[in-house]
């Protein structure tokens, strides 16, 4: 579980920044959901065969003997808010957002941490192809903003409830025959969830895999259309994608489109920056009625390392800064209020309280860029005067305390 240190800070603002921009610009709504919550909703919403379900959730018992769990993602979450809190009964599509940390128990490396952000969209109500391209959009918009280039779309369609049964049997069958060059996890996979066969990075299953029967040729007449449909949307975005029908993702709720987004070269091949697709059966599921949904995460540790990665630099704009100096017992007793009444006056303003000497303290203020220096000493705070210091071409003036607002502001203004 990282830590986010002060250095980085920069890259985590202006990626939410961006986020809360566009997420704006696009119609979504922010929603808030606590980071713990019962075991079986995800039992239930990410699917018992999952990865997720079967090895990476922080469980837990509370003193009540309630089977609570650390969210390892926010899908089924947001839909349980969703149907708690009567938002089903609002004008659809109903588009919420969330940013946030999710936890799961996996074997951490480069990029995949116990505790990760991602930031979360959903679109509830609406089973239009256009949409699930609009959310590939919406990505592309976000990694344009941060000056994120080559990065490209994978995309597939996993069918529905019509056309998976049969293509699922046709896989079984495939695989049992080869039954014993599969890889242990995948012989064990084989009965609950075949799918995640064709995704297996194992030498050996990807070479079977490989051969295996294709979903994307048996799709039925409704999948098929959605899935040439979106296609065709993103063509006209000019969005860049590769058909990968070995594309099933890790989560059991999935119908229809599919998709992650890689970086291109050498970066990309161990992680995707984001994931989703359409879930048309989840909130039936969960109880509500049978609404259709489309979604995506974005692992926000993944995108801000890769920012760094690339050397891309965020300027931080930030205000002329005023440094106030303090020399003797009875300035830095003014200084204290002073420092207040200059940052309540919207100035931005440093100072080093815990430093005496002069040199210390200007050196500070040169560190930090300071415009300008204020330079409160004893015998300034008996005259209740105060000194200003210009950085840059190092020319002092003693102003009255009392104008110190003003005087400072306008000197800012005439820099
Ligand atoms: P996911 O593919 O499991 O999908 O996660 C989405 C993204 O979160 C990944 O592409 C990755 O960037 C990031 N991520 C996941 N796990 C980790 C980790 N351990 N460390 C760092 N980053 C990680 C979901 O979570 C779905 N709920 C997305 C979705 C929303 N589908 C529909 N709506």
């Amino acid at each position: 579980m990282p830590d986010i240190l002060p250095a980085d800070q920069i890259y985590w603002q202006k990626v939410g920044e961006v986020i809360k921009n566009l997420t704006r610009a696009y119609g979504f709504e922010r929603i808030d959901t606590p980071v713990l919550e019962e075991v079986d909703l995800f039992i239930k919403g990410s699917g018992s065969d999952t990865d997720i379900i079967e090895k990476e959730m922080y469980n837990l018992r509370t003193k009540g003997g309630d089977r609570l769990t650390l969210r390892p993602e926010f899908t089924p979450a947001i839909i349980r808010a969703y149907l708690e809190n009567g938002l089903a009964s609002l004008p659809h599509p109903v588009k919420l957002y969330s940013l946030g940390p999710i936890f799961r128990y996996e074997r951490p490396q480069k990029g995949r941490y116990r505790q990760s952000y991602q930031a979360n969209f959903e679109i509830i109500g609406e089973k239009e192809p256009v949409l699930d391209a609009q959310l590939i959009q919406l990505f592309f918009s976000i990694s344009r903003e941060l000056s994120l280039r080559n990065l490209t779309v994978q995309i597939n369609s996993i069918g529905c409830p019509s056309c998976r049964p049969a293509y699922r049997k046709k896989l079984i069958n495939f695989y049992k025959s080869r039954k014993d060059q599969l890889c242990l996890n995948c012989q064990r996979r084989l009965k609950q969830n075949p799918l995640r066969l064709l995704d297996c990075k194992e030498n050996q299953c990807r070479q079977i895999a490989q051969e295996a029967p294709q979903l994307i040729d048996q799709l039925c007449d409704d999948c098929h259309n959605h899935f040439k449909s979106v296609l065709e949307f993103l063509d006209e975005v000019n969005i860049p994608y590769i058909l990968n029908p070995y594309l099933v993702r890790g989560l059991d709720y999935y119908t229809k489109t599919v998709f992650e987004i890689w970086p291109e070269g050498k970066e990309g091949r161990q992680i995707s920056l984001a994931g989703g697709g359409r879930y048309d059966g989840l909130i039936k599921l969960l109880g509500g009625r049978d609404t259709p949904a489309v979604g995506f995460a974005i692992g926000l540790d993944r995108l801000v390392g890769l920012i760094k990665e690339r050397g891309i630099k965020f300027n931080q704009r930030r205000r002329p800064l005023v440094f106030l100096v303090q020399l003797g017992d009875l300035a830095k007793k003014r200084s204290l209020k002073l420092f207040e009444e200059l940052r309540q006056s919207g100035l931005e303003v440093a100072s080093s309280f815990s430093r005496d000497t002069m040199k210390v303290q200007l050196g500070t203020a040169d560190k930090l860029g300071a415009r300008l220096t204020l330079i409160l000493g004893q015998k300034e705070a008996l005259d209740e005067t105060i000194i200003i210091k210009d950085m840059n071409s190092g020319i002092q003036e003693t102003v009255p305390l009392i104008k110190i607002v003003k005087e400072v502001k306008k000197k800012i203004r005439n820099s």
